[in-house]
């Protein structure tokens, strides 16, 4: 008699809690909330950081042009996107083009490696309707061949091959070649092709050639989501069984 109250006591005792374990909602899982906006971003600091941009951040840095992109970076409504050729993309420009060229056009070129305002890949489709698009100096072509974003600029086309960064209100776009408009290169320089794929560009730059936008930080953010979400279902999936094994025990 006791022995049987005691094991329907238990076995009620068990549903309930399994019930609870069970059906317990998980935690929603929000998308988390958005970071609060870094108030400062420091383009020469994320610039040596995310990889290989030495060569350009070389060049902004005796030029004077990464204060003018400082100062717009840190004006948070206009913000600004920065396309910054990889070091590889220098290193095909003939030197003497570039050892060339006077402090004032040294300065204009790196002037024309940005626009005044802050772009997410996501526009850049609409960028490319309403090309050619105003940089600091100059302007260029920016192209959309179904999702593979360019920049044409004189005798450049370049190809945009990672998102470095994007949030508001600083963007920053690795390419694979030098800028090299017409006002600063009368005649094309010589350009030496890359003798093998260009190598993955560094830590931080994410690849982008499966599709638009999947540089981007919302993509990336989704992919964290996913993760989280296997992860907490597998907890309560976890939680359950443990809970139908204790019962299991206790009903013996
Ligand atoms: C940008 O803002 C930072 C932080 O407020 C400041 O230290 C820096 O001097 C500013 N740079 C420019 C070029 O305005
Ligand atoms: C660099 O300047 C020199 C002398 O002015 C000139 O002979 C040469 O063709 C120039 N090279 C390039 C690549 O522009």
């Amino acid at each position: 008699m006791e022995l049987k109250a005691a094991v329907l006591v238990s076995t009620l005792l068990c549903l309930a809690l399994s019930r609870g374990a069970l059906s317990q909602r998980a935690p929603t899982v929000e998308t988390p909330a958005p970071a609060p906006a870094p108030a400062y971003v420091d383009l020469a600091d994320l610039l040596s950081l995310a990889g290989p941009y030495g060569t350009f951040l070389d060049y902004l840095t005796k030029t004077d042009v990464i204060k003018t992109f400082q100062s717009q970076a840190n004006d948070t409504k206009q913000g600004i996107t920065v396309f910054a050729p990889l070091d590889s993309a220098f290193a095909a420009v003939d030197g003497a083009a570039l050892s060339n060229l006077t402090t004032d056009q040294l300065r204009s070129l790196m002037l024309h490696h940005a626009m005044p305002r802050y772009y997410p890949l996501s526009a850049f489709s609409k960028l490319a309707a309403a090309s050619p698009v105003s940089m600091f100096a100059y302007k260029a072509d920016v192209t959309d061949r179904a999702g593979i974003i360019g920049v044409v600029s004189g005798w450049a086309t370049a190809k945009l091959v990672s998102s470095v960064y994007s949030t508001l209100p600083v963007a920053v776009y690795a390419l694979d070649s030098v800028l090299l408009p017409k006002e600063i290169f009368p005649t094309a320089p010589e350009i030496t092709p890359p003798p093998a794929p260009a190598p993955a560009p560094g830590l931080g730059a994410k690849p982008m050639d499966d599709a638009p936008g999947a540089g981007e930080r919302g993509a990336k953010a989704d992919g964290g989501d996913k993760g989280s979400s296997c992860r907490v279902g597998a907890g309560r999936l976890l939680a359950g069984y443990v809970v139908l094994m204790v019962c299991g025990f206790l009903m013996m």
